[in-house]
């Protein structure tokens, strides 16, 4: 670097462009979780009904999805991995329509500037799949023919190996970031309804073990019954509240009186139309009102909501974990109202369900105003 005294004035030059690839990808590919959680991803966009997620020493050696998804076509194969290449958007607008996990085409460039990529797939319309090799920068360097079912598989190899700081860090919290990962996994195998899922870990000279499994039922009921057990499922109730005509929460909560929540908050999963993101005022408030009903523990929360795209923004950081809606208050004014009457010290258990309500006048806002839509609760006890 250039010497430079407190009077200069220094030269601004572009960032040569590798080293603008790995800057960023870093950012995207924050860890393990982040990494194996952009390939699930693109495996569900690809409309698989089956993914494996298989670990060699809890992803520190190797990871890989292999799904029975689309494919990817030929034509496909040199662009595959570039940065900003996607099948999934076209203009800025799509942005407010997206129905898919994936839309800045970077997971994949971004796998490749941290880590050693191979990919196997095959589309419907050829006869054998293809291997494909890329280079750190996304560029397609090998390929050849091989044998599998249509589908794909992505390897990644030494995640990280050539960041210094976060490979040393990788090794030394490998076990903390395996298990950030499997419950990350989690929250795809709750919301993944009709994909099967399958996650194993092989370490050392050991064969792989199963870490988590799920049939690929169509139902959120039996995917927690699946993860969780019947005795965690019986612990819970549906919970279904309307915010607006277009907005809604549905899911499942601990239900109140000691015993029926857990010890830890490690089970709380939200999603926004079925994408799993953090969302921390939320977390707060059920956790918050949880407290008046079981003061000792954490409440199991799986709470997936249902917001029209074109009034929530996902595109807000680089691994797409935070979600911006266009009228959260409304949103947390009508969660408050629903958990209040859930959690009502004076209630045992009861749901609480959506009273019909008269049709949506032109020009009203997406998401109606809290105070307007108190009615919409009706109480419901349930005894037993
Ligand atoms: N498992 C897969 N099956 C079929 N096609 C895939 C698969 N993985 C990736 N692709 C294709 O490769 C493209 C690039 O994937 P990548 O994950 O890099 O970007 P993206 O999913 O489009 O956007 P994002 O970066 O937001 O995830 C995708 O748009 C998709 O067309
Ligand atoms: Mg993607």
């Amino acid at each position: 670097m250039e010497a430079t005294t407190p009077s200069d004035s220094p030269t601004i030059k572009p960032i040569n462009k590798g080293v603008v690839h790995r800057i960023c990808a870093g950012q995207v590919i924050l860890d393990l979780s982040a990494a194996v959680k952009e390939l699930v991803e693109n495996s569900l966009d690809a409309g698989a009904t089956s993914i494996e997620i298989a670990l060699k020493d809890y992803g520190k050696e190797w990871f890989q999805v292999i799904d029975n998804g689309c494919g990817i076509s030929p034509n496909n194969f040199k662009v595959l991995a570039l940065r900003h290449h996607t099948s999934k958007l076209v203009g800025f607008p799509d942005l407010q329509s997206l129905t898919t996990f994936g839309f800045r085409g970077e997971a994949l460039s971004s796998l490749c500037a941290l880590g050693n990529l191979t990919v196997e797939t095959r589309t419907k319309n050829e006869p054998v799949a293809t291997h494909l090799t890329f280079d750190h920068s996304g560029l397609l360097v090998a390929e050849k023919k091989t044998a599998r079912q249509v589908g794909t598989t992505v390897t990644v190899k030494s995640l990280f190996s050539n960041l210094p700081v976060r490979c040393k860090e990788f090794g030394r919290n490998i076990r903390k970031e395996y298990g950030k990962l499997v419950s990350l996994l989690n929250a795809y195998a709750l919301i993944a309804k009709g994909v099967r899922i399958v996650c194993t870990n092989a370490t050392g000279k050991n064969a792989k073990s199963v870490v988590l499994k799920t049939q690929g039922s169509g139902s959120l009921k039996d995917n927690i019954v699946t993860l969780f057990g019947m005795s965690t499922f019986n612990c819970l109730e549906p919970v279904s509240i309307s915010v607006s005509e277009s907005c809604k929460v549905d899911g499942f909560l601990s239900k109140s009186g000691q015993g029926s929540g857990r010890n830890m908050g490690d089970r709380q999963f939200f999603f926004v139309n079925g994408r799993p993101v953090d969302m921390p005022k939320v977390t707060k408030l059920v956790n918050e009102l949880y407290r008046g009903a079981n003061s000792q523990q954490h409440p199991i929360a799986i709470m997936d909501f249902t917001v029209p795209t074109r009034a929530c923004d996902v595109n807000v950081t680089p691994d797409k974990r935070k979600v911006f809606f266009s009228d959260e208050s409304s949103i947390l004014i009508a969660l408050r109202e629903g958990l209040q009457q859930i959690y009502s010290p004076n209630n045992a258990r009861f749901s609480v369900n959506k009273v019909e309500e008269p049709a949506k006048e032109p020009g009203r806002s997406e998401l109606c105003s809290p105070r307007q839509k108190s009615h919409k609760f009706l109480k419901t006890i349930v005894y037993g």
